[in-house]
């Protein structure tokens, strides 16, 4: 059934309250088929958990919200397994369903809210880990030709907060299911960021990924805000990679600033150190503001609009780019 003029308040964890001119859910690559075949040349939206878009108007598009569920084992090898999940699960609820299994590789990913299936558009990554590093294959519809299709990892052009389905093939496929390569070992990957100190203070030496995930959920609770409380879509901006040049000149204004190694010789910045040197972090314009805790994360504190929060990043980009030099790049897909 299509549902028409309905509010995606619920749809988006911004909590902006945009209307879909035409609303449905799929629940297997069959019905997808079928809603497809019936609605042909209508422009389309692929909707998962809503946690990385920001809506600014009404959608005048059929909205497709995938619900595919089911996770499957592939392969079961000596010390690795393959897993298949539908596009449509909770990607915390796989986390979770792996780590009680004994299957190490995305235990770093717990917490990131949203669906499976979108897990590869923007290659989700945290705490040391991307989707990339136990990624098997994902199988996609192609709405044009309607058939479904194999993708391995090259083919999806990974890269930081980057894929194929965000760039060149961006629209033509619906992420149906994704497979993932986990190792029966525990992998403990635990040398990011704050891992180590967060064990230490849970008193556990030698941690089981269960304890890796517990440890990573304490960290991201302290600084992100909870969507369900306060509307957000986690990090706004991606962080800046730059050549080290521009690195090395801003280290005479500002010797402190935090750099990490990327690809090809180029540096990574941390974008929440420029937008809170710059001033932003915690400004509050009302109902919409900066984070408190985090300057990365542009939140809706309730009736604000997507127009507005959009307008606000372009104030910081405008504003980042006059006082480092750098440019920063949305990471969260707006949709207009
Ligand atoms: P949606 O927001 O529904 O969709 C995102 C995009 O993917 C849209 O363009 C949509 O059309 C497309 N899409 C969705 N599903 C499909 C499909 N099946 N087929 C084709 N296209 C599809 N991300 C990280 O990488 N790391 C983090 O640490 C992280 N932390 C976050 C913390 C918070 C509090 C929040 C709110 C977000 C965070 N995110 C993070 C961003 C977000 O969780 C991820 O990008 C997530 O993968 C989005 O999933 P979703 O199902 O909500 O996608
Ligand atoms: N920082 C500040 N001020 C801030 C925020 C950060 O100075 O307000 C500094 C921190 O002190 C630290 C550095 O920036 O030196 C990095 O901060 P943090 O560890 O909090 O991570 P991040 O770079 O802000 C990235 C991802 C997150 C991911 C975490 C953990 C991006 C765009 N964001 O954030 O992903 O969870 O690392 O791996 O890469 C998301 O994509 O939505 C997301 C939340």
């Amino acid at each position: 059934m299509i549902e028409k003029n309905i509010s995606l308040k619920a749809f988006n964890t911004f909590g902006f309250d945009e209307v879909a001119e035409e609303f449905t859910r799929f629940d297997s690559s069959e019905k997808l088929a079928a809603i497809l075949e019936d609605n042909k040349n209508k422009s389309l939206f692929i909707l998962g958990g809503g946690s990385n878009i920001l809506l600014t108007k009404k959608l005048e598009c059929l909205v497709l919200k995938n619900e595919i569920k089911g996770i499957k084992l592939i392969e079961d090898g000596d010390d690795f397994v393959v897993v298949e999940s539908g596009a449509g699960e909770v990607w915390h609820d796989f986390v979770l369903h792996c780590i009680s299994k004994n299957w190490s590789g995305v235990e770093n990913l717990s917490l990131i809210p949203g669906s499976v299936g979108a897990s590869p558009m923007q290659n989700i990554g945290a705490y040391g880990v991307e989707i990339k590093d136990v990624f098997a294959y994902l199988l996609a519809y192609n709405i044009a030709s309607g058939k479904m299709e194999k993708f391995n990892a090259e083919e999806c052009k990974f890269g930081y907060r980057e894929s194929a389905f965000k760039q060149t093939l961006k629209g033509l496929y619906v992420i149906c299911h994704v497979a993932f390569r986990l190792s029966k070992k525990a992998l403990k990957n635990t040398t990011y960021g704050a891992i180590e100190d967060e064990l230490k203070n849970m008193g556990i030496a030698d941690p089981s990924i269960q304890d890796i995930s517990n440890a990573v959920i304490s960290i991201r609770k302290s600084k992100l805000p909870d969507p369900a409380v306060i509307g957000n879509a986690g990090s706004f901006f991606k962080n800046p990679i730059v050549s080290e040049e521009l690195v090395n000149q801003l280290k005479e204004s500002f010797p402190n600033i935090p750099n990490y190694p990327s690809t090809d010789g180029m540096k990574k910045l941390a974008a929440g150190w420029l937008i809170e040197q710059a001033g932003w972090k915690g400004k509050n314009f009302g109902n919409y503001g900066v984070h408190e805790k985090q300057a990365l994360v542009l939140v809706n504190y309730g009736g604000s609009t997507g127009k507005e929060v959009y307008d606000l990043s372009t104030e910081i980009i405008r504003d980042i780019k006059n006082k480092f030099n750098v440019v920063l790049e949305r990471e969260v897909n707006i949709i207009d």
